[in-house]
């Protein structure tokens, strides 16, 4: 975890795909509008100049409908335009983490410019040209409205339209008529418009922030409601009003990140999220094989048609092997609702030093053991075998994943927010971390307990209330002790 957290996993964030944005199996080049809006929220804490740079560069491949380039080219901008569903979501999304982060909401008032050209024909599912930018722009702020605006969609259920697809690009003909839902799209554009709705509360526009919150609250019920199937949520609704990831569907009975974003969206209610969790972690997080499958069983025989996804073998890359990507996601669930224990063992699927530590591993796993791979294949004979590796948005998330919900480090506006989740048996961590020329040397001792019991912040020895640290200042070091406390400790009246 050391040397992956601490050097390697940043590296290929930057390496592969920010910088050369290419790997052996995918020599792409091409910036994908939701790959590194994702890539660069990794860098809030090291190099969040470059996550405010790439956030405008997004804006501006984005049409006045609000649509966007799915991927494009630099320098010139070949790309193409399509009616994938949740592109355009990540650019509210990632600059409401980008401010909350950091607190720059200047950024809000840059001025981007959008491109301008005919927009899909009724029959035309996508148009790859030189796009060019028109004499319209407008702050970012209205390139991220415009986002939403469009991408808050409502199908028969009352759920977002899945369009060519979602996240998950395999998935690219679920709803291509037209009608197909997406629940984990629902928890999506809620938490971007939750997230914009913070934005525009900052601005003090309170009607649009009350508008944004409302429209946030309406999407969650549809999609707890309509998407709930009785032991965990269901992944989507076809054309045909059917659904995927259903206890009524033979293959793909259960899709991971239907699950982790109920979690991480905050739109879920609790006794919905406990259940998923315990469907997810029973269907589809294996120790023995050491994977974290994106879905299972996978699609094979059906006469259904989800899209591309089927055209991989049973247990390869989207088609049920570890997504690792979503196998993050998921572990940062389990972070989150607390359950420490749970989000280490999937951190461990993903660590591919886990999957190098002897000589018959290595001839499994076959890929480099500092490098996080996109994919993990998960069917005889070939589980345990790394599959794509470098290109992959999953390097990014296996850092957050790992810095800011297991250690529980997060940077927030003037602060740092301490709230680890470490499995029960760590003694501690120690970490350093230095903001704008300011250095916090911290030291977790969870010894005693997991913070079950809730946890205690010294900072130069004074306790502080709660568990915002605040940033010292240029040149300033401070020391801060945390304690994690266990359940006895509740009791026994301490935690006050
Ligand atoms: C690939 C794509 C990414 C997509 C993911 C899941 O990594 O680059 O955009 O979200 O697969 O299908």
């Amino acid at each position: 975890m050391d040397l992956l957290i601490n050097r390697w996993a940043l590296y290929q964030v930057l390496g592969s795909r920010i910088l050369a944005r290419t790997g052996f199996y995918q020599s792409s080049g091409a910036f994908g509008f939701r790959d590194q809006l994702q890539d660069v929220l990794a860098l809030l804490h090291c190099d969040p100049a470059r996550t405010r740079a790439h956030i405008l560069e997004c804006a501006s491949r984005q049409f006045e409908e609000g649509d966007v380039l799915h991927w494009w080219h630099p320098p010139l901008g070949r790309g193409v335009r399509t009616r994938c569903s949740d592109d355009l979501l990540w650019l509210p999304y990632a600059t409401a983490c980008y401010v909350e982060a950091t607190g720059d909401s200047a950024v809000l008032d840059e001025q981007v410019r959008f491109l301008s050209a005919a927009p899909l024909g009724p029959d035309e599912h996508e148009r790859y040209e030189l796009f060019r930018h028109g004499n319209t722009s407008a702050p970012l702020f209205e390139h991220c409205r415009r986002a939403l605006e469009r991408g808050l969609t409502s199908g028969p259920h009352g759920l977002p339209l899945i369009g060519d697809g979602d996240w998950n690009d395999g998935m690219n003909r679920v709803g291509s008529e037209g009608r197909g839902e997406s629940i984990w799209l629902g928890w999506f554009v809620g938490a971007a418009a939750n997230g914009f709705a913070g934005l525009c509360a900052e601005r003090g526009e309170i009607d649009e922030a009350k508008n944004w919150r409302e429209r946030a609250r309406k999407i969650f019920t549809a999609t707890h409601d309509e998407g709930w199937d009785g032991e965990w949520y269901r992944r989507a609704f076809d054309d045909q009003g059917k659904p995927w990831g259903s206890a009524k569907s033979d293959e793909c009975r259960i899709d991971s990140i239907a699950q982790s974003w109920a979690v991480l969206s905050g739109g879920a209610p609790r006794e919905g999220i406990q259940q998923a969790l315990w469907s997810a972690e029973s269907a589809l997080l294996r120790d023995d094989e050491q994977i974290t499958r994106l879905l299972w069983p996978p699609f094979d025989l059906t006469a259904r048609d989800p899209g591309y996804i089927k055209a991989y073998p049973p247990g390869v890359r989207e088609n049920g092997g570890q997504y690792s990507h979503a196998a993050a996601w998921l572990g940062w669930a389990f972070a989150q609702v607390g359950d420490g224990d749970t989000a280490m063992r999937v951190f461990r699927t993903i660590n591919p030093i886990e999957h190098t530590r002897n000589p018959e591993a290595v001839r499994r796993y076959r890929l480099e053991p500092y490098v996080v791979a996109a994919d993990i294949a998960s069917v005889e004979p070939h589980v345990g075998r790394g599959g794509w590796n470098w290109y992959t948005g999953a390097a990014a998330w296996c850092w957050r994943f790992a810095v800011e919900a297991i250690l529980g480090l997060r940077r927030v506006g003037q602060g740092l927010r301490i709230e680890p989740h470490v499995p029960r048996g760590w003694p501690g961590f120690e970490a350093t971390v230095r903001i704008d020329g300011g250095v916090l040397e911290i030291v977790v001792d969870s010894s005693r307990g997991s913070g079950e019991g809730g946890i205690e912040i010294f900072v130069d020895g004074s306790r502080i209330d709660g568990t915002l640290v605040p940033l010292p200042e240029n040149g300033v070091t401070h020391q801060v002790t945390v304690q994690m406390r266990a359940h006895e400790d509740t009791s026994s009246g301490s935690e006050a």
